[in-house]
């Protein structure tokens, strides 16, 4: 598989987890555990004790410390090991990965690359529940499915004519015109409008009105998304040109997605959604969350019947459309990004 190693990747969401209690996760092929110490420090560490390979994620959270409960070897939050029962000498070599972790936007984030280079800036702006401006619900769903192929949906919007043909209620008109895409440095931009419109899904008017949508996507397979729906005419006005999100009339929406490689053949999806306080409220809030689970069951189903097709395809190849601007440009970014991963000299990893 061919990801960016030096990206944070979403591991958690942060509500979700509870202090002292480790969690087991794997990102790119990695066994991780992470936790929430006692003194309230976020900690990453590779899930596996050097002594005979436990899950340290089966472990005890003591203090900011975590202990391997099959013999009792006490880790460091750096990943050292601080003591070993009965063996006063501890070696050089005793010691696990430790990787860097920001909690931010509500989500966990882990640095699978160098640390070295871990830089914060990198975290794409998602919006959590630190956003006082937005009322989201959030949810997760695990595919058997690799993470590229989640990454391609959600770079094709095309799709929603017909794998939400159900639930986002997009018609055919949808897949029949091309949003804009542009390049960003780490992702691509996309932009529509749709003009003198009833609106579908969280934008739906009874009078017509122009209606916008906007996502960045986003190095590692972070998506970022807003809409609203403005005046007849706004779009014309504007030239077509992206409007303030406050001059929105109705409808603001945002939903903030992030697709994780557990292994090779497995990806967790993270997502929130909800309105603007001026938009909508908690009942809302309830009626998007239940639309997004019926709609992402929908792409659950395409992507993993993709994916068993792909598996039984000797020489796989694809055939892109004019959709595919906005894959095309990501998938190249990704495959020149991790290129780059490969030639950087890193530091010696352990473990
Ligand atoms: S395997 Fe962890 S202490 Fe023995
Ligand atoms: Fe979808």
């Amino acid at each position: 598989m061919t990801y960016v190693k030096d990206a944070w990747y979403v591991a958690a969401w942060s509500c979700d987890m509870e202090t002292a209690k480790p969690l087991a996760v794997s990102i790119l092929g990695e066994p991780i555990v992470l936790y929430r110490s006692e003194g309230g420090r976020w900690v990453a560490l590779e899930d596996r004790c050097v002594h005979r390979l436990a899950p340290l994620s089966l472990g005890r959270c003591e203090g900011d410390r975590l202990r391997c409960m099959y013999h009792g070897l006490l880790y460091d939050t750096d990943g050292r090991v601080a003591e070993i029962p009965g063996q006063d000498l501890i070696p050089a070599q005793a010691r696990v990965r430790a990787y860097p972790i920001v909690e931010r936007h509500s989500w966990l984030w882990i640095w699978m690359g160098d640390p070295a280079l871990a830089d914060e800036a990198l975290i794409p702006p998602a919006v959590g529940y630190d956003n006082p401006d937005f009322i989201l619900g959030h949810g997760q769903l695990d595919y058997a499915a690799e993470a590229r192929l989640i990454n391609d949906n959600l770079l094709d919007f095309s799709h929603l004519s017909y794998v939400h043909a159900n639930s986002f209620g997009a018609g055919p008109q949808f897949a029949a015109s091309l949003p804009k895409i542009e390049p960003l440095e780490r992702g691509i931009r996309y932009t529509r409008w749709m003009t003198n419109t009833k609106g579908q899904s969280s934008r739906k008017s009874d009078t017509p009105v122009d209606s916008f949508m906007t996502y960045d996507f986003l190095i590692p397979g972070v998506l970022l998304m807003w809409s609203g729906n403005y005046p007849l005419g706004t779009a014309e006005a504007l030239g077509f040109a992206p409007p303030r999100i406050d001059d929105a009339v109705a409808g603001v929406t945002f939903t903030s997605q992030a697709v994780t490689p557990m292994t090779d053949k497995t990806s967790r999806y993270f997502f929130n959604w909800g309105p603007h306080r001026r938009h909508g409220d908690e009942a809302l809030r309830d009626q998007l969350m239940a639309l997004a689970d019926m709609a992402f069951g929908e792409d659950k189903v395409m992507i993993e019947a993709q994916q068993k097709v792909i598996d039984g395809t000797v020489d796989p190849r694809i055939m892109p459309t004019a959709h595919d601007k906005g894959v095309t440009i990501f998938n190249r970014l990704v495959e020149r990004l991790a290129a780059k991963d490969m030639a950087a000299p890193r530091q010696e990893r352990m473990g």
